[in-house]
């Protein structure tokens, strides 16, 4: 059984929903590319609710492509602070350069140039040349997979190439060609607010008809997907030291997702270590070398988790008196504690700082 003959009256029912409860986004009142594109990477792995505050903040100090190829990477990546995964913001900042150098600072308008820019996939271009340029490119991301495997019964993994094909093509047979950009957003709509992955409200679907999955009481097993993702614990013991007003940090360096953030002196353990097996670390000893006795005024738990990381952390504030010298060793380096503001942090250290 297969459901394509339906597809003209599946797009229609969700064009016409979306006219109704449709969400009345800031980014859906532009048809300028630079803001949708900033748009579309903000939400990639944040929340809409969150995300907007964002977006306006990140428009109103970079209201163009041209001010975010003029500006430093530290103001970018402070912009960004709290949203996590920082290469989004790396990668908005060289594609804005990109546009500058590459298209004499024009958005281009051509899905095979926006595909060029750094830190835009299939999902992201597609989003922009059809919302932006009406260009006709169904966009296919988690909620579109979702709904329509469930709309078509598809058993395929979510993972597997010919899963993923066949989505991609059911997606872009069912694109509304005269306004193919408020298609894309309607059936996003639909995946966030009806087609939900958890209790989705198929009592108020207007697609329940047309739903192979309600048909067979097998909703909540589409999308298949058979891969588990292995989560790596870490072990993090982050120092913030006070010492005379002043804190120490460190430039994160190496290139994983906190490249060139800032952070508290860090020692990471393979295993969970409490203050006094961390005392006899070799790291340890360098941080505090010369000083006879550390104590602790405040330590604080907390747990981040990441998509392929749960980080186990453990926040010791430790204040020298005054009267001790303390010199940090190797790249560690001095500030004010008030300057502690004006540094891009993780997310996860931004939450400690929140907290204490
Ligand atoms: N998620 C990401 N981009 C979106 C958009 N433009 N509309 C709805 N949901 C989205």
């Amino acid at each position: 059984m297969t459901n394509r003959g339906n597809n003209s009256k599946i797009t229609s029912l969700l064009l016409d929903w979306y006219g109704k409860e449709g969400r009345d986004l800031p980014w859906r009142e532009t048809t300028d590319p630079y803001k949708i594109w900033i748009s579309e990477i903000i939400l990639q792995q944040t929340r809409v609710v969150q995300g907007r505050d964002y977006y306006f903040r990140f428009i109103e100090k970079f209201p163009n492509v041209k001010s975010l190829a003029n500006a430093e990477e530290d103001e970018v990546l402070k912009l960004w602070q709290g949203l996590g995964y920082y290469t989004r913001a790396r990668n908005v900042h060289a594609a804005a350069k990109q546009v500058m150098d590459s298209f004499n600072g024009i958005f281009p308008s051509a899905y095979s140039d926006i595909i060029s820019l750094k830190g835009i996939g299939e999902y992201t271009a597609a989003a922009i040349a059809s919302i932006a340029f009406n260009e006709p490119y169904a966009v296919v991301d988690g909620n579109v997979f979702r709904v329509v495997a469930r709309l078509f019964g598809i058993t395929l993994s979510i993972h597997s190439s010919e899963g993923k094909k066949m989505i991609k093509e059911i997606a872009q047979s069912l694109l509304n060609r005269e306004d193919p950009g408020r298609y894309n957003q309607a059936v996003m709509d639909f995946g966030a607010l009806i087609c939900t992955p958890a209790q989705p409200k198929c009592m108020a679907c207007v697609l329940q008809d047309h739903c192979m999955a309600f048909a067979g009481n097998r909703v909540g097993e589409l999308p298949v997907n058979d891969r588990k993702i292995s989560i790596r614990n870490r072990y993090f013991h982050y120092f913030h030291i006070q010492h005379n007003g002043n804190t120490f940090l460190q430039k994160r360096n190496g290139s994983d997702i906190w490249k060139n953030l800032f952070e508290f002196p860090l020692i990471e353990t393979p295993e969970p270590a409490d203050f006094t097996l961390l005392e006899k670390t070799e790291p340890f000893r360098q941080l505090f070398h010369g000083l006879s006795s550390i104590s602790i005024d405040h330590r604080l738990a907390i747990r981040h988790q990441l998509t392929h990381q749960a980080i186990h952390t453990l926040f010791y504030r430790i204040i020298i008196p005054g009267n001790i010298p303390y010199n940090p060793p190797g790249e560690i380096f001095k500030i004010e504690n008030e300057q502690l503001s004006e540094y891009p942090v993780s997310r996860l250290i931004h939450k400690y700082l929140e907290i204490i």
